[in-house]
């Protein structure tokens, strides 16, 4: 039979994002806009019953890796029973958290092989923290991130970078890398529903190289190999502990080797991350039909690059890249 998960660029789609939940405990700028996204009503939210129906339809196609995110997943009150559903699955299942919460769910996570922890955190300074995500939760973030160390998790760290704000701790970034475990991911920054992106606000892959270059010499600067289908290029320092990334969907898109679908928290498939394209799997769930062949007529439409925006000038567009969703409703 035929494999309902490859598009007709021959990419096999074995990872799969299911956002819980489209309310989040922080407010970040970049995430949503400052008066806060029109959320859909909870009788239009999956259930963790029907969360799990769907992820079985994806792990019986191929599905290999499940990443729960948000909003604020951990927000979700019935989060431990979907961990414990999801668990039962033969998948890897990862979370992508703002930690503010997280130190409560250690043994949940354990206890369901939740291994794989990317936290957001866009500033190691307090005040600048506030700032972006207008919540004052540095400290709890920072703690529970040294926690999840601690306990052995697999952390990484998800720093969006944008000029003038946080381009300056770059460094420093790179620096908490040196006796930490831990992966640090710039990100350049996208253009999503209501967040204000302009391409000159962006930090880029080669812009993050020249203050890497700047402060290293380049015998101790080291390119790592990439996970395969990895969103990033790692790198990391001589002798340092932990390693630091470069996540460059606007400038070097790792559209090639995408093999991510995304299920919004109301049942709607995204086959990709800019696609403003949805398919109703939820309605559809519903009414006691198979999802099948929705999935599959959605994976088949998937567009090449970036939901059709190929080029830097058509992602500059603000017709093409506003009619998508805000990232809070989608999960990254
Ligand atoms: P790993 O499982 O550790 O590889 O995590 P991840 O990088 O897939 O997920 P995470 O939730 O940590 O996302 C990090 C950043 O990568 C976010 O800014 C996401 O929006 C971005 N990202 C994740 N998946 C995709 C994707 O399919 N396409 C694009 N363009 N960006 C993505
Ligand atoms: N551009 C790039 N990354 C973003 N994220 C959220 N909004 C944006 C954006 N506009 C990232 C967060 C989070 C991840 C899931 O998506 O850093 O860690
Ligand atoms: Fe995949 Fe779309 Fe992201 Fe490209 S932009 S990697 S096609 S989800």
């Amino acid at each position: 039979n035929k494999n309902i998960l490859q598009d007709l660029h021959g990419r096999d789609h074995t990872y799969l994002r299911i956002s819980l939940i489209e309310r989040c405990n922080l407010r970040c700028s970049y995430c949503m806009p400052e008066e806060g996204v029109q959320l859909s009503p909870k009788s239009d939210l999956m259930t963790y019953e029907e969360i799990y129906d769907i992820a079985k339809t994806f792990v019986k196609h191929g599905v290999t890796k499940i990443r729960l995110t948000g909003g604020e997943p951990l927000v979700r009150k019935d989060i431990p029973v979907i961990l414990e559903k999801l668990a039962s699955l033969p998948v890897e299942l990862s979370i992508t958290s703002n930690a503010v919460i997280i130190d409560k769910f250690i043994d949940v996570l354990k206890m369901h092989g939740v291994n794989n922890i990317n936290v957001s955190l866009d500033s190691l300074n307090e005040e600048k923290f506030k700032h972006i995500t207008r919540r004052n939760e540095f400290k709890k973030v920072y703690n529970n991130i040294l926690l999840l160390l601690k306990e052995g998790f697999n952390v990484k760290l998800n720093a969006v970078l944008m000029k003038g704000f946080n381009d300056n701790e770059i460094i420093d970034f790179i620096k908490f890398t040196k006796d930490l475990p831990i992966s640090v991911r710039f990100i350049e920054f996208m253009p999503f529903d209501g967040n204000k992106w302009d391409i000159s606000k962006m930090v880029s892959y080669k812009e993050v190289m020249h203050y890497v270059n700047d402060s290293f010499s380049e015998a101790d600067v080291i390119r790592l190999k990439d996970a395969p289908n990895d969103t990033s290029k790692n790198y990391r320092i001589k002798g340092y502990k932990g390693s630091f990334a470069i996540i460059s969907s606007v400038t070097n898109p790792f559209c090639d080797s995408c093999n991510r679908l995304r299920l919004t928290a109301n049942g709607q498939l995204k086959n990709c991350l800019f696609s403003s394209t949805e398919s109703d799997l939820l309605t559809t769930l519903r009414a006691g039909k198979p999802i099948e062949p929705i999935i599959q007529k959605a994976v088949q439409a998937k567009l090449k690059v970036r939901g059709g925006m190929n080029t830097l000038e058509k992602l500059q567009e603000p017709k093409l890249h506003n009619n998508n969703r805000s990232m809070i409703t989608i999960g990254g």
